[in-house]
């Protein structure tokens, strides 16, 4: 599909600040006078955001391995309709907080259900949409995990369900994150999550003013 726009994607373990990250980026390229569409998934658009509900609920224990993927897919496929590829047609620049390289660790290598499953899923919902930069925050995934379970003590809420996995699952994901960003220099650039949020934003600039 042909689109106009240049279409970024934050990714890395629970916790590590990517999102705080995405609205600072988000908040930098408006003030340049740049379009920008800020999503995030699994959510994004009304209908989308419901999947995330099912999805995220420390009460759906029993959902399956290949469900979660299909739903983590269509989530994806209605995000995708919906907001990022009229929002490149139209030549914005959309930030999204997860993508399909979730899937292909969380799913694809945590839960063992392979790459090829999720390219397969990939090529259905995203129908050609990839991103064009992808800023992967590294952290440690005992970090990670610590982290993601203070936020969840301290604002207690039911949108657990991932973050109840155990340390080896987490540490899967850690693995896989890594061994793509070796699979995909050009694409995935790996940011020191590890460090305070201001250096982590200029490190975050310095990678992305090169391309907008
Ligand atoms: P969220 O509360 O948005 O966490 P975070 O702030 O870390 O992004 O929860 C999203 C969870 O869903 C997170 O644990 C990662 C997981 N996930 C997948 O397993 N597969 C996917 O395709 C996506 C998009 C997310």
């Amino acid at each position: 599909m042909a689109t106009g726009g240049f279409f970024i994607t934050f990714e890395g373990m629970d916790g590590s600040g990517k999102t705080t990250q995405m609205h600072r980026l988000a908040a930098r390229l408006r003030a340049m006078g740049r379009t920008v569409l800020e999503t995030v998934e699994p959510g994004g658009p009304p209908i989308a955001q419901k999947i995330r509900r099912i999805l995220l609920d420390s009460a759906n224990q029993e959902l399956s391995a290949t469900t979660e993927i299909l739903l983590y897919f269509a989530s994806r496929a209605q995000n995708v309709d919906q907001w990022i590829a009229p929002a490149l047609q139209r030549g914005e620049i959309v930030l999204c907080d997860r993508f399909t390289d979730s899937s292909l660790v969380y799913q694809g290598c945590g839960r063992g259900l392979g790459a090829g499953t999720v390219e397969a899923l990939d090529r259905i919902a995203c129908r050609g949409i990839k991103p064009h930069l992808t800023l992967l925050v590294d952290v440690d995934a005992e970090d990670s995990l610590a982290r993601a379970r203070a936020r969840n003590a301290a604002e207690p809420h039911c949108e657990t369900r991932m973050d109840d996995q155990s340390i080896e699952f987490h540490r899967k994901v850690y693995d896989a994150y890594h061994a793509l960003a070796a699979a995909e220099p050009d694409r995935v650039k790996l940011v020191n999550g590890r460090t305070d949020m201001d250096s982590i934003e200029r490190e975050v600039w310095g990678i992305v003013s090169v391309y907008v």
